[in-house]
């Protein structure tokens, strides 16, 4: 089965079922401007979840583009993808369980439409915890369908509880649709850490709504949100491990191992690489598609940051530019008939490819300048063809050299790296930001005075008013505060303006004079993470975090200590704005009391 039968099969399932075919919302939220892009098909409906009439009915369905930028680093693997397609099906306050679970159960099962062997499938439900009870409804209407017990896996908020996709909104707890993809037949009891079990479908029984207090309140009409994901069922069916091997991607990355002129079998490394280029060139189409065009903050930012990524890739398998067009075209071909859109702005899709790719080329142009004062530098020590591994390094940090692509250019010019000098400055340099953030996270103030920690806490609301004013990009990059100042360093490519920053202040002031409350508390990582915490993520912290909450203000995962209400910060002055390294500002401020 091919995207465009899965996509029609879907629709015609639920329409048969009563339901509403409804369009794919725009990638960019209409009314949100709390998200930067649509997540989930649900997304685009949380009026309707939340109560208005919807002008199709109370049964809709759709096949929703949705793109999640959260897990960048891990595309390239067999599951993540920056832009995917959603199928989904809603109830607004008319089914609940027992429908939504016979139809998903019918849709897979029955050979009428996806046919998949009862024997692959495994599903999971909520185990229950202090907010919410055991979902023992939903597991007694699996076991009814045929799906034995040892396939039903009882599991925690963090697995089997969708929402809100906001920090507030309908949320509830879920049921998760597994297949097996292994070689071997399924084994008898289901374990859904087993990386061969793969998630496909997800029933969400929005029961309740998360306020701003943190707390889940009932809602008095229950709806249903469901999501399944188009590319992963595709693989599926195709019996693929992974979608860079169904028609959605193979022309584009045959394309991509055209133009790099490997003939062999790709390295891991290079199987890696093409698939970033093909994602980030397939997501940065579709934001495209709908008007955005790249810059400095928001969706802008996002769309160059996928862009850039992907020329760095190409450059390490030897592909020269300008190819982004080229295999955009592929993604254009492949898409146009399913959307529109695409086809509508192929002429401004590719256009825009040309001009990002050339401005980042001559990006990498820079460096390479700097990069010949090495070589020479190298002459001139040391009569040496070994460029310093600390010279790699800064063209690394600087100018976002990948070092692949640093050893490609010198072995070009006959000279070659100090590697293990490259890989000493690297992992020093990962091992500092390891330690600051395991100080941040111990608690790490050296110096708990009084002064230093108010700064502290004004270090959070200048951190989230950043994120409110400049966008979601503005994240810290580093922090250091003293008696007497902070100092703050986060992602942002231009100078601020005098308006700004003045407004950045104003901002902070006020949410000093109005006295919020700063509380603490501890949870999993997992769950901060979810909650919308802002932190550094990845693997830095350990399964328990603390969460410093600054009323609807602020809410970010920190070591602590801080005052217990902003009242007593005294006046906030940004004193100095400037530039910290390529795409990093730096801001000093302080906290007066007279
Ligand atoms: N909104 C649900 C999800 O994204 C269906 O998994």
């Amino acid at each position: 089965m091919n995207a465009e039968t899965l996509r029609a099969k879907y629709i015609e399932f639920f329409v048969g079922k009563g339901h509403a075919q409804i369009r794919s919302a725009p990638l960019i939220p209409e009314n949100d401007p709390t998200v930067l892009f649509t997540t989930a098909g649900m997304h685009p409906l949380v009026p309707y979840l939340l109560g208005e009439p919807h002008p199709l009915g109370k049964r809709l369905v759709n096949c929703q583009k949705c793109v999640r930028t959260g897990d960048i680093e891990e595309v390239g693997d067999q599951v993540h993808l920056t832009f995917f397609e959603m199928l989904g099906n809603w109830s607004l306050g008319d089914y609940f369980k027992k429908e939504a679970i016979e139809f998903s159960f019918e849709f897979l099962s029955s050979e009428k439409w996806l046919g998949m062997p009862l024997d692959k499938l495994a599903v999971t439900v909520f185990a229950g915890d202090a907010d919410a009870p055991f979902d023992e409804e939903a597991y007694q209407i699996w076991k009814k369908l045929g799906i034995s017990e040892d396939r039903i896996a009882k599991r925690p908020k963090k697995d089997n509880w969708w929402g809100p996709a906001g920090r507030t909104g309908p949320c509830g707890p879920d049921s998760e649709m597994f297949y097996w993809t292994g070689d071997l037949p399924a084994p008898a009891l289901f374990d859904p850490d087993d990386r061969r079990w793969v998630e496909i479908w997800n029933d969400v029984f929005m029961q309740y709504g998360k306020k701003e207090d943190g707390s889940f309140e009932r809602l008095a009409r229950v709806n249903v949100d469901t999501g399944m994901g188009l590319e992963r069922v595709l693989c599926i069916l195709q019996g693929k491990t992974n979608c860079y091997d169904t028609e959605l991607f193979i022309p584009a990355m045959d394309k991509i191992k055209e133009l790099s002129g490997i003939s062999s079998l790709l390295s891991p490394e290079h199987v890696k690489s093409s698939r970033i280029v093909a994602d980030h060139i397939r997501a940065a189409t579709f934001i495209m598609a709908d008007g955005v065009v790249p810059g400095n903050i928001d969706q802008p930012y996002v769309l160059r940051r996928l862009i850039r990524r992907a020329i760095r890739e190409a450059v390490k398998m030897g592909i020269k530019s300008s190819f982004c067009p080229t295999i955009a075209s592929e993604f254009i071909r492949i898409y146009a008939g399913s959307y529109p859109e695409i086809a509508s702005s192929k002429d401004r899709i590719l256009a825009e490819f040309e001009k990002e790719e050339g401005a980042f080329t001559r990006t990498i142009e820079k460096g390479m300048r700097e990069f010949d004062k090495f070589i020479s530098k190298a002459k001139v020590d040391s009569n040496s063809s070994v460029i310093d591994g600390k010279d790699a390094f800064y063209l690394y940090e600087t100018h976002g050299f990948p070092i692949e692509l640093t050893e490609e250019i010198a072995r070009e010019k006959g000279y070659s790296i100090d590697r293990p000098a490259f890989d000493k400055a690297y992992e020093q340099h990962q091992e500092l930001s390891r330690k600051g953030a395991e100080k941040k996270f111990k608690g790490g103030l050296a110096d708990n005075s009084e002064t230093v920690t108010k700064l502290h806490t004004a270090t959070h609301l200048l951190h989230s008013a950043l994120q409110k004013i400049l966008g979601e990009h503005a994240t810290q990059r580093g922090a250091n505060i003293t008696e007497e100042r902070i100092r703050f360093d986060f992602n942002h490519h231009e100078k601020l303006s005098k308006e700004q920053i003045l407004e950045i202040e104003n901002m902070v002031n006020s949410a000093i004079s109005a006295g919020l409350d700063v509380l603490c508390e501890e949870m999993p990582t997992e769950e901060a993470k979810k909650s919308g915490a802002l932190g550094l993520f990845g693997d830095r912290y350990g399964e328990k975090v603390k969460v410093y909450t600054i009323q609807n203000f602020s809410r970010e995962i920190c070591g602590g200590p801080h005052v217990a209400n902003t009242a007593c910060l005294g006046r906030f002055k940004i004193t100095k704005e400037e530039s910290s390294s390529q795409g990093v500002r730096r801001i000093k401020a302080i906290l007066q009391y007279k």
